[in-house]
């Protein structure tokens, strides 16, 4: 690639009329409602306009971060409003939804993806501008959700299926089933705004509790077209929304203590304040995805190609911006300066551009707080006696950010602990393997951690040491959340509780029974609940 600086970087954005037709927003998205007690409700209030991180060159040549609509921004009345339908739909256990069949919400369930799936390429393209996603990864984002939701399905009948039948233990008879929690407060992040929202939305859903969902910050738009889909294929009020400052509405609906499970996938210290303000602390279930800074462990015989290549994906897919991204090389001394020197050819090759170019790498952050947090990380690096040791790295044009890998990065640095959540990598080296494990132990995030070497005895011992400090612990391929059926947690400061296809739908969901002695009567009386089909909860059907 030739010289990146911010002349050519800045060429990279567009004209308005080069962007191709097909990548086009038709127009501008003005949203002027939300969704509150199966009705969408108008606004008439203050709006948000949103940037996309996309910029487009003007007349005169100055490249700006394109608008690409609107949303309301509610406050304390509104979020009360939400609140109170996701009250009222639950009714302490006895309203509609949560006294449905399962059999009954996944038919629900079924008819919204089907709206969904319809709605996938207008999803698909707000995905791309509102968070800079390559056209590719929010396609497969979209259908990697779509896949997600038709595995929980297939999981809950499973699960249900599985407890439709009556236990003997000890001269008592059983009937156990997993039953709602209530009110599930639901919020997402801005780099997988679909798919990690989804990920505790649907479940939640199918068990059987009532929402209050509110997007994430960028990535609010792309919801709009399923607000219909949400009220057609829900009874009123088991899904509403609020389009508000999150620090406004959320710390509030938690005070109220109307709030059952909180699902948020964010900062630790949010979801730390935020379970502080419920007033009976331990009635409230959280599932939280919070921060991560995942470390590769390069050991001397590293196969380089491989490492080089999984390393390079796992820092940089999506800019960084994955929780599950490689956030800090250690490379064994021995073989840091080849290391270095082959990362560095293999970033030159990746393409930068806007994400609807074919192959393109690397695409806009979301504004330019994000390019001038990452240049403070790099200067204070630089500050503190490392340096950015690949071409053009750190150069920038507004959201444009150039990756940058700095060595050697070492205690001290904002880049060592903190979770740079970007398109910067810092490569530490280390002479003894303990230096490299002491890094994970001494860290606050507990997600997981990849090795690249190929001695089975150095890699055994690595390995038993460090599945008790993160959940995953990756042999010579790059951290990721998938498949989706397996445990996705953390330790310490990168989560609470565990999900993945099977796990959300318990994570969302407690056992409840039905238990009687093991008397003729009892027997008389449980049989004829089955036959007459008097109670949804005692039954033995089997969904097929
Ligand atoms: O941002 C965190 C995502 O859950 C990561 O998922 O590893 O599939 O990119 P991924």
């Amino acid at each position: 690639m030739s010289t990146i600086d911010f002349e050519s970087l800045q060429k990279l954005f567009p004209s308005t009329d080069e962007v191709p037709v097909e990548a086009r927003l038709s127009s501008p998205i003005h949203q002027r409602v939300s969704l509150v007690d199966g009705e969408l409700r108008p606004w008439v209030g203050t709006c948000k306009t949103v940037l996309s991180p996309v910029c487009v060159r003007q007349p005169d040549g100055e490249v700006q971060q394109l608008a690409i609509g609107s949303y309301p921004v509610m406050g304390e009345l509104e979020s009360d409003a939400a609140l109170d339908a996701a009250v009222r739909a639950y009714d302490a256990g006895r309203g509609e939804w949560p006294t449905m069949t399962v059999a009954q919400r996944i038919g629900c369930m079924q008819d919204f993806i089907k709206r969904m799936v319809a709605q996938r390429a207008q999803i698909v393209n707000l995905i791309m501008w509102e968070i800079g996603k390559s056209l590719t990864d929010s396609q497969k984002e979209f259908d990697r959700t779509v896949t997600y939701m038709l595995a929980t399905i297939d999981a809950l009948k499973d699960l249900d299926n599985s407890n439709s039948r009556f236990v003997i233990a000890e001269g008592t008879i059983g009937l156990i089933r997993r039953t709602p929690l209530g009110v599930v407060l639901c919020m997402g992040p801005y780099n997988y705004p679909l798919n990690e929202t989804f990920a505790t939305l649907i479940p939640a859903l199918l068990m059987g509790n009532t929402v209050v969902f509110k997007p994430p910050q960028y990535g609010t738009l792309l919801f709009y077209p399923l607000l219909e889909a949400f009220r057609d294929a829900f009874p009123k009020g088991v899904i509403n929304t609020i389009y508000a400052p999150g620090a406004v509405v959320v710390p509030h609906m938690l005070a109220s203590g109307k709030i059952n499970v909180l699902a948020l996938i964010g900062s630790s210290k949010v979801a730390d304040h935020l379970k502080k303000q419920h007033p009976k602390s331990h009635r409230l279930r959280a599932i939280l995805g919070l921060d991560a800074k995942n470390a590769a462990i390069i050991l001397p015989d590293a196969d380089l190609e491989l490492t080089v290549k999984e390393c390079l994906l796992g820092a940089l897919s999506f800019n960084g911006q994955r929780c599950t991204a490689l956030k800090m090389l250690l490379v064994h001394r021995s073989i840091v300066e080849l290391f270095l020197k082959r990362f560095t050819e293999e970033l030159a090759k990746l393409k930068v551009g806007m994400p609807w170019e074919h192959g393109v790498s690397i695409t806009p952050l979301p504004g330019m707080h994000r390019t001038a947090y990452m240049t403070e990380a790099i200067d204070d690096a630089k500050a503190k006696g490392a340096g950015v040791v690949n071409n053009s790295g750190g150069v920038f044009c507004k959201t444009l950010f150039y990756p940058a890998v700095v060595y050697p990065v070492s205690e001290g640095m904002m880049l060592y602990r903190e979770e740079q959540f970007g398109p910067i990598i810092p490569v530490a080296p280390f002479d003894d393997v303990e230096t490299a494990l002491e890094y994970v132990t001494a860290s606050d995030h507990g997600q997981q951690v990849s090795i690249f070497g190929s001695d089975p005895t150095q890699i055994g011992a690595l390995v038993d040491p460090l599945v008790n400090q993160v959940c995953r612990v990756n042999l010579n391929c790059q951290c990721q959340r998938g498949p989706d059926v397996f445990p996705f947690a953390g330790r310490k400061d990168s989560a609470e509780g565990t999900l993945s296809v099977t796990d959300a739908l318990r994570a969302f969901s407690i056992r409840s029974m039905v238990a009687a002695k093991q008397t003729d009567n009892s027997k008389a009386l449980l049989e004829a609940i089955v036959i007459d089909r008097d109670s949804k909860f005692v039954n033995t059907g089997f969904i097929l």
